[in-house]
């Protein structure tokens, strides 16, 4: 078999605060597909939000809108894609009524648009990937509508991407390396896969790609929730996972803090016999113990309940998914989304792992790509859609789609 060319795709992530691009080159060959991140760019929105404590989704679209090609331009750039026109040309798409219908919820996109293709070539992009749900309506129609209109001025196939899917597939992209490569067969299914983000609390059975079985999910809010909303509680700015994290890891460190500060939070649902969890009574515990205290909690009684709220919410998740391995006695466990760059979760995650006396795998994210980011929409994109020929036309933004 002839090698193929390398095809180049653009991934586009928009689901909730980080506008994220990607553009990842992919050569196929007998033996799987080779990758190499020609970039990964991520705009966050962090310190807007941060000053309202929480996500607005109104002002996220807005952010995006802004954003989104800015940033397209400078991941073109990063990976040398971005070609100045020859010579000033008019062009007439730009004009075109489809285009300005794609676009007529997000004007700067139109305009942002235009001033690209006064000034850029096409760049040498094969396919787009965007993510289409699960996520925040308002925003993940940014990402489409840009992707659709990007595919209709250059003639581009869309492919739909879920954003769980991307979490899942995180795992596969290796630190600290631009290349990689993947092959299809090789990987390593079935899996138990442990998702965990600021919207989601998922344990997925995953016998391939596009085969998933969900065991359980939250019944309230997501552990990302829980930890950002007891960190609101605590006066600590968004999002509170890595906020609760630094204190509590503070605790750890002073043995004698929880003497102290004898505390102690529910661990909701954790002998409950299913898998769903539960975590809005932990954030109501936190509530009362609060309320309950005469003054505003000091430092040192602030690290305790940051303490206790990461070891509740840790202990939960690691017992439920060590109960879902020994049920379904799989050996690879996967971690995605935002809450597993926690680092107290992997510690006690591994550390549940190998108590159980056999070999189990166990695979987070790196770091950086436990966030939102466009390279694991673009991967899980490729990964579901490689051998399907199928066009697809219609998008729509999907807030709760499932897996
Ligand atoms: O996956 P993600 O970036 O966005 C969603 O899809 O929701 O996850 C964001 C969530 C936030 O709730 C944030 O507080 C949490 O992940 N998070 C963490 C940590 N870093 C981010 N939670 C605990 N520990 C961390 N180190
Ligand atoms: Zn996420």
């Amino acid at each position: 078999m002839k090698p193929k060319r390398a095809k180049i795709i653009l991934g586009v992530e928009t689901s909730c605060d980080d506008t994220g691009i990607a553009l990842l080159k992919v050569s196929e060959n007998k033996t799987g597909a080779n990758f190499e991140v020609l970039a990964n760019e991520i705009s966050s929105q962090i310190k807007l939000h941060r000053q309202y404590g929480g996500v607005f989704p109104a002002m996220a679209k807005r952010e995006h809108a802004k954003n989104i090609v800015p940033l397209f331009i400078v991941a073109l750039k990063k990976a040398k894609l971005l070609k100045p026109l020859k010579k000033k040309t008019v062009r007439s798409p730009i004009t075109d009524k489809k285009l300005q219908k794609i676009l007529e919820r997000e004007p700067e996109i139109l305009e942002a648009l235009r001033d690209f293709l006064d000034t850029y070539e096409k760049p040498e992009i094969d396919k787009i990937i965007v993510t289409t749900g699960p996520g925040l309506e308002p925003t993940l129609w940014v990402g489409i509508n840009f992707a659709r209109a990007l595919g209709f001025i250059f003639d581009l196939p869309i492919v739909p991407a879920n954003h769980m899917e991307g979490h899942i597939v995180s795992f596969l992209i290796p630190p600290k390396t631009l290349k990689f490569k993947i092959h299809a067969e090789k990987l390593p299914f079935p899996l138990l896969a442990l998702l965990v983000s600021g919207g989601h609390t998922e344990l997925v059975i995953a016998k391939g790609i596009g085969k998933y079985t969900l065991l359980g999910a939250t019944r309230d809010d997501a552990s990302g929730e829980a930890f950002d909303k007891i960190a609101r509680m605590l006066d600590l700015p968004y999002p509170g996972g890595p906020e609760i994290s630094k204190l509590a890891e503070k605790s750890r460190q002073d043995k004698d803090s929880l003497n102290k500060f004898p505390i102690s939070l529910p661990r909701p649902m954790i002998k409950s016999p299913d898998f769903d969890f539960s975590f809005s009574g932990l954030k109501t515990a936190v509530l009362y113990l609060l309320r309950d205290m005469q003054e505003k909690p000091t430092e040192d009684q602030k690290i305790v309940i940051a303490r206790e709220a990461e070891d509740a919410i840790v202990d939960v998740l690691v017992s439920k998914t060590i109960r879902a391995i020994q049920t379904y006695k799989v050996k690879t466990i996967v971690v995605g989304g935002g809450v597993a760059a926690n680092k107290h979760l992997r510690n006690e995650l591994a550390r549940a792992t190998k108590k159980l006396g056999q070999k189990i795998d166990l695979y987070f994210p790196t770091q950086s790509l436990s966030r939102d980011n466009a390279l694991m929409i673009a991967l899980a994109g490729y990964l579901k859609h490689q051998h399907t020929k199928k066009i697809f036309r219609a998008f729509k933004a999907e807030g709760d789609l499932k897996l």
